[in-house]
């Protein structure tokens, strides 16, 4: 595959890019469209399959375009004031994201997070300089988000709290940036847009900004099997407290999908296509292509939230071991 192309062209026009920009927050956005071709070999001919690689925003995840969306709403409706500390109970992308544009925009930051989370996410957070106020392991992120409301209430004029759950600002970055670029990426063949759930932002935004454009694209949201589920990012939408900002009526279908098979699409995805990423991306994959194996024509496009460098310290790793020896016996025995 590689001879039919460059890599690093020596002549004819320079790659399309931001190739200098202000600040780091003008690299938000704008994520290349991968196409899948090595572990979509079993769909239809008429059928494509493209996922979108958050993992390339600055902050190494999707979340970076709603919080610059709810920071800069913040300051622009007179809600975050240069005094303001900027306070939310994530720990996960959205915290990550918190704190690097909280760094660039000069507001202080702190993160009430539940204190067994992953130490790459509390060196990434401390890195950016929010700070970071540890609640009960036992709690797990309901007791974080009861310490945010504590300190929120003790002080309500200290601090401004993005709240993406509830906030519509969080969708509305989605309907302005990701449905644009995968709408033009697609050259307006998009069909499906399939996209793991979490407060629903990305498929509330980006759904909505699709269906104006034609309303025969499907919207598909993918979520955990179970409530117990190893999905980090992603919410199992019946057992939790429903987001604000989620309209279960504007999708036109959920598919749900196992911590197993999401793992395995994510050993896949390394082994197969060389995308390394987290586990809601292993779902969103695994669902895309039950999608385009349904169909004769389409393009099916999906999302990957971030890149797995995150959650090497964590259990999608650990089943990995297993998933090697699983494959090199089927070598072996001539079945791979
Ligand atoms: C890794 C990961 N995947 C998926 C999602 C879901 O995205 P959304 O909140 O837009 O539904 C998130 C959100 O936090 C996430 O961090």
């Amino acid at each position: 595959m590689l001879d039919t192309f460059t890599l690093f062209p020596t002549e004819g026009p320079p790659p399309v890019g931001p190739l200098r920009v202000p600040s780091v927050l003008h690299l938000i956005g704008n994520t290349p469209l991968l196409e899948i071709t090595q572990l979509s070999t079993d769909i239809p001919p008429g059928v494509r399959v493209y996922a979108k690689l958050e993992g390339f925003n600055p902050g190494g995840s999707v979340k970076d375009r709603p919080a610059l969306c709810m920071l800069q709403k913040g300051i622009e409706n007179g809600a975050l004031t240069p005094d303001k500390i900027i306070l939310d109970s994530t720990s996960g992308n959205t915290g990550i994201a918190l704190a690097l544009i909280g760094a660039v925009l000069g507001y202080p930051v702190e993160l009430c997070i539940p204190a067994n989370v992953s130490i790459e996410r509390k060196k990434i957070i401390s890195a950016y300089g929010a700070k970071m106020i540890f609640s009960s392991p036992m709690d797990g992120s309901d007791g974080a988000l009861e310490l945010c409301r504590e300190r929120l209430q003790e002080q309500p004029e200290r601090y401004f709290k993005p709240d993406q759950y509830f906030n519509p600002h969080n969708s509305l970055a989605h309907y302005q940036t990701t449905g644009p670029e995968l709408w033009w990426q697609t050259k307006e063949q998009i069909t499906h847009f399939v996209a793991g759930m979490g407060t629903g932002g990305t498929l509330m935004g980006t759904g909505r900004y699709l269906k104006e454009k034609n309303s025969d694209i499907q919207i598909v949201g993918v979520e955990p099997d179970d409530a117990f589920h190893g999905l980090e990012g992603l919410k199992h939408m019946d057992s939790s407290i429903v987001p604000g900002i989620y309209h279960e009526e504007q999708l036109d279908r959920k598919i749900s999908v196992s911590t197993e098979d999401a793992y395995e699409t994510v050993y896949r995805l390394g082994r197969e296509e060389g995308v390394l990423v987290g586990q809601s991306s292993g779902a969103a994959m695994w669902a895309a292509l039950q999608v385009a194996r349904e169909i004769d024509r389409g393009t099916v496009v999906t999302l990957f939230p971030d890149f797995g460098d995150k959650y090497l310290s964590t259990n999608l790793w650990i089943g990995w071991k297993e998933y090697n020896q699983r494959q090199a016996n089927a070598r072996v025995e001539g079945t791979a």
